[in-house]
């Protein structure tokens, strides 16, 4: 079956129809039902991603089973190899949340069902498909706007990256010198990006954010490294989503953070409970976005 285990698995025209699926979707046009079973294989914790997935599968009419690693045999080192061939048995769609690429694309491998990546160290492709639908409502359009992110150079970062490339978005990664995207991915993204599309990585927050459309951050470690994140403080100091940074963009610039967010941290209690933060409709479209990819790789 066709996968999602990264935003460059999708072609430009491809994102514009999940799009509008998600937008017939959330306005009740298009009801789809089905009755297959999604599989939630999660190694790590997840409020959003996990229920959005199973309330999207639900009103979608199938059903859910959650499986983690204290309720399967993965934590005792069943091999994924087996665990995917057994999982696809039974299951017709499994959504999977671990740590490396590598293991995401091995499960994908053995396993003919649809695999899904809900989130690894290297990507975040659900969370993109749920922020460029929260942008498209704001401002009614994707192609020429521009997008800052500031902070750590993540998998967050990097499904952005390929996202915004993909719709025509101007994308600025601001991070800390030894924080940045892999280049890889950044080349990847130029690689894939509509025509006229800007893809700039800098170190200095003040000249991304200036004039753009939307500012875009997450916590400032998030992929194992919380123990650091005291001694990161004063790094990222300066890339923190501020009244001071927002005051630099667009007037009518919108606020994004993927949540769960760190207030005084990466991001001020102001700007996230502010009129330019749109964090609650973008946790809320995950569940759209969600429900499209999931009816558009299910084929119903
Ligand atoms: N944004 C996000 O993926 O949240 P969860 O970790 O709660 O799923």
């Amino acid at each position: 079956g066709r996968d999602l285990l990264s935003l460059a698995d999708l072609t430009s025209e491809e994102v514009t129809a999940l799009l509008q699926l998600a937008a017939q979707l959330k306005s009740g046009q298009l009801k789809p039902q089905c009755n297959k079973v999604l599989g939630l294989l999660f190694y790590k914790a997840s409020t959003r991603t996990r229920v959005s997935f199973t309330v999207a599968m639900y009103q979608l009419g199938g059903q859910v089973i959650d499986l983690n690693t204290t309720t399967t045999q993965v934590s005792r080192g069943e091999p994924v190899e087996d665990t995917a061939r057994v999982l696809d048995r039974y299951l017709d769609i499994l959504s999977i949340r671990t740590f490396e690429q590598q293991q995401l694309e091995t499960f994908a491998h053995y396993a003919k069902i649809p695999v899904i990546n809900a989130l690894t160290d290297r990507e975040h492709p659900c969370q993109i498909l749920a922020d460029l639908l929260t942008v498209e409502e704001c401002f009614g359009k994707l192609k020429g706007l521009t997008l800052t992110y500031v902070g750590d150079g993540n998998n967050v970062a990097h499904s952005l990256l390929l996202g915004c490339a993909l719709v025509g978005m101007n994308v600025r990664i601001a991070t800390p010198a030894d924080f940045k995207p892999l280049t890889e991915i950044v080349e990847q993204a130029k690689a894939i990006a509509l025509p006229d599309t800007e893809i700039t990585v800098t170190e200095d927050p003040e000249a991304a954010a200036k004039g753009s459309h939307v500012l875009y951050t997450d916590v400032w470690a998030s992929m194992g490294q919380e123990s650091e994140a005291n001694s990161r403080i004063p790094i990222f100091q300066p890339y923190q989503v501020n009244e001071q940074l927002l005051s630099l963009a667009d007037s009518e610039a919108i606020v994004l953070h993927c949540l769960p967010a760190h207030r005084g941290e990466e991001i001020t209690a102001d700007v996230i409970e502010g009129s330019h933060s749109k964090v609650w409709d973008q946790a809320e479209n995950r569940m759209h976005a969600q429900k499209a990819l999931l009816a558009s790789l299910l084929g119903i």
